[in-house]
């Protein structure tokens, strides 16, 4: 057994290879818990500066050095970087290396284990863009965690100094599972573009579509913490109302093809929530379903050209 992975969280030394958003805020956030990040590393020595500036007592080193004083390495690098870094340092049985991706599997982690590190996952679902901003939103977001013993009790109390909540996966399920956060993360970048596009449309700015979505999409999502997802879902599909959806497709038009077909995939996808909660009928569900139909080329251009 690891001696030093096994004792307390307070008295591991803590490192982290990789200072970019998520290595920062992750090492800002262990840090401010009072726990000991003792080392950064990285690519370029600007952005291990970076990440060590705020922690007293955090030193800029070489990866090796690193490796050689820490009990914990977190390796933040990109997911692509993480099989070779991993590769080209010395491990030792004793010390333990820790990847924060949701896509990779631990495997990636392989020639430390070989070595004797213990390897593990530490993933937290979080946007990590600026890394102040996504050090005050990690507590109270869920980490996924993948360790053997005792590293996987040593992540689990990380997790819970950070006031965060832990999952675990089935094996295989990393791909299906980082896709599924994809959803509420960088496809809703999406959606205010697509809204953002028509505010700009009558000449208001980013920072103004900005200000004025982003209340409402707070509102929506406190409804779905509070009321669920079917029930909480708002819009006319909600209120069986045909005729404002029919203006929506219309609006759309100057916007192009891509623009109204986003719009169609996605309202459609409200008519079976609007079901689920009981708002509207089959019957009225099926007409929904028609108006949403993504058009023929013969539709769109009727000279059939
Ligand atoms: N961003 C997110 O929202 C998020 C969320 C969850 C998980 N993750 C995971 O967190 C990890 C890091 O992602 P990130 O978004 O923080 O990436 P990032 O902002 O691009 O930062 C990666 C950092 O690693 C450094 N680096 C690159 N190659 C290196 C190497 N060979 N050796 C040492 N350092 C190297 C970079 O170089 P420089 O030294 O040149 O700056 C950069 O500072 C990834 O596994 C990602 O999947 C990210």
């Amino acid at each position: 057994m690891t001696r030093a992975i096994a004792a307390s969280i307070d008295s591991l030394r803590i490192g982290f290879i990789g200072a970019g958003r998520l290595g920062q805020a992750l090492a800002w956030s262990l840090a401010a818990q009072g726990l000991k990040v003792v080392a950064a590393a990285s690519q370029r020595r600007t952005s291990a500066q970076a990440l060590a500036a705020p922690i007293p007592g955090c030193r800029v080193d070489a990866a090796q050095t690193l490796v050689d004083d820490c009990d914990l390495v977190f390796l933040t690098t990109p997911d692509a970087a993480l099989e070779p870094s991993v590769a080209a340092l010395r491990w030792r049985a004793g010390v333990a290396v820790v990847h924060c991706s949701g896509v990779t599997e631990v495997a990636a982690l392989a020639s430390a284990a070989a070595a004797g590190a213990q390897v593990g996952g530490f993933h937290p679902m979080q946007t990590f863009g600026d890394p102040a901003v996504a050090a005050r939103s990690l507590p109270g977001c869920t980490i996924t965690i993948e360790a053997g013993e005792p590293l996987d009790a040593t992540l689990v109390a990380l997790a819970e100094r950070l006031q965060c909540r832990t999952n675990r996966l089935p094996p295989g399920m990393r791909a299906r599972y980082h896709a599924a956060a994809g959803y509420t993360s960088q496809f809703i970048n999406v959606l205010f573009a697509d809204a953002e596009r028509l505010w700009r449309s009558w000449g208001a700015s980013e920072a103004q579509a900005v200000d004025a979505l982003l209340p409402l999409a707070r509102g929506t999502l406190a409804a779905i913490e509070a009321a669920g997802i079917a029930r909480a879902m708002p819009g006319p599909v909600s209120r069986g109302d045909l005729a404002s959806i029919e203006k929506h497709l219309q609006a759309l038009v100057p916007f192009g093809d891509e623009a109204c077909a986003r719009y169609r995939i996605l309202c459609r996808a409200t008519v079976p929530l609007a079901q689920e909660r009981g708002a509207i009928d089959a019957q009225i569900a099926r007409r929904f379903e028609d108006l949403l139909a993504q058009p023929s080329v013969a539709d769109r251009d009727p000279s059939g050209r």
